[in-house]
């Protein structure tokens, strides 16, 4: 995705009482630096621009939001949104510049999200070496699950089909279960659903949006995820489980 360099995002950006750039020394403590910090923690992986974001913060006031992206230049946008949307001051909202990749050094247990959501991630389906990149590969699941508070989920959407179904497999080698799915999120009627701008814009080329929320269970995944490599074998099992009917654990 080209994203145009903008000279009033980083301006804006940190003159902004609830941007964070450097979130480390946030780690295990990210519930203090809301007003309300027992209400409920979601965080949002790659926000992009903030679209669906604001909409979510401004109907939700009861939730505190993270919102992660690694773009300053998507950032300022971002910020603009929630404001539109939220007031200069939500309470409720801190954005946080950092690359999703490293996301454990930035959040642990003691922060204990209750969902993670990620929208249409870059799907790096051109080649198979390019696929640890992904936000959902196991070696991004094993870091939600060290900071996911028990039984938290990940809600996820996505216009690509590879990227879907590699995914539940990711999902299910992990250790989530399949608490919803849906392959086509527009007819699902499924709510509430905030739409954010590349839903939008899939949306308008009639792409069905695959979304499904996973919820995390105590079944620690038995490998070592800097080395895993998903073979058809194991992916057409898995999938046709998981077609087969749902688990319930
Ligand atoms: C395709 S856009 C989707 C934006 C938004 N979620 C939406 O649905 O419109 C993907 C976003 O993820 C961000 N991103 C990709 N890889 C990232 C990483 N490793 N760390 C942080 N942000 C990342 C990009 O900067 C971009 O804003």
């Amino acid at each position: 995705m080209h994203i145009r360099k903008k000279k009033w995002a980083r301006p804006e950006l940190e003159a902004c009482p609830w941007f964070e750039p450097e979130g480390e020394q946030r780690k295990g403590r990210w519930r203090e630096a809301f007003a309300h910090p027992e209400r409920q923690l979601q965080l949002e992986m790659g926000c992009g621009k903030g679209v669906s974001t604001a909409k979510m913060a401004a109907d939700n006031p009861g939730v505190n939001y993270v919102a992660v992206d690694i773009s300053p230049d998507v950032l300022g946008d971002a910020r603009r949104n929630l404001v539109r949307a939220c007031g200069e001051n939500p309470g409720n909202i801190w954005i946080l510049r950092a690359d999703i990749a490293l996301i454990g050094q930035y959040f642990d247990r003691a922060d204990g999200p209750e969902r993670i959501i990620i929208s249409f991630c870059n799907p790096w389906t051109e080649r198979p070496k390019q696929a640890k990149r992904r936000l959902t590969h196991p070696r991004q699941l094993i870091q939600y699950r060290g900071m996911l508070a028990p039984g938290g989920e990940i809600w996820f959407k996505t216009d690509d089909d590879q990227l879907w179904e590699d995914s539940r497999v990711y999902f299910d080698l992990c250790g989530f279960v399949e608490a919803y799915t849906t392959d086509n999120l527009a007819e699902s009627g499924f709510r509430p659903n905030y739409v954010s701008e590349h839903e939008e814009k899939y949306r308008a080329q009639g792409v069905p949006i695959k979304f499904g929320i996973f919820r995390m269970t105590d079944r620690e995944p038995g490998f070592d995820p800097t080395r895993f490599r998903l073979t058809p074998g194991v992916r057409k099992q898995i999938l046709d489980r998981l077609n087969g009917g749902r688990e319930d654990e």
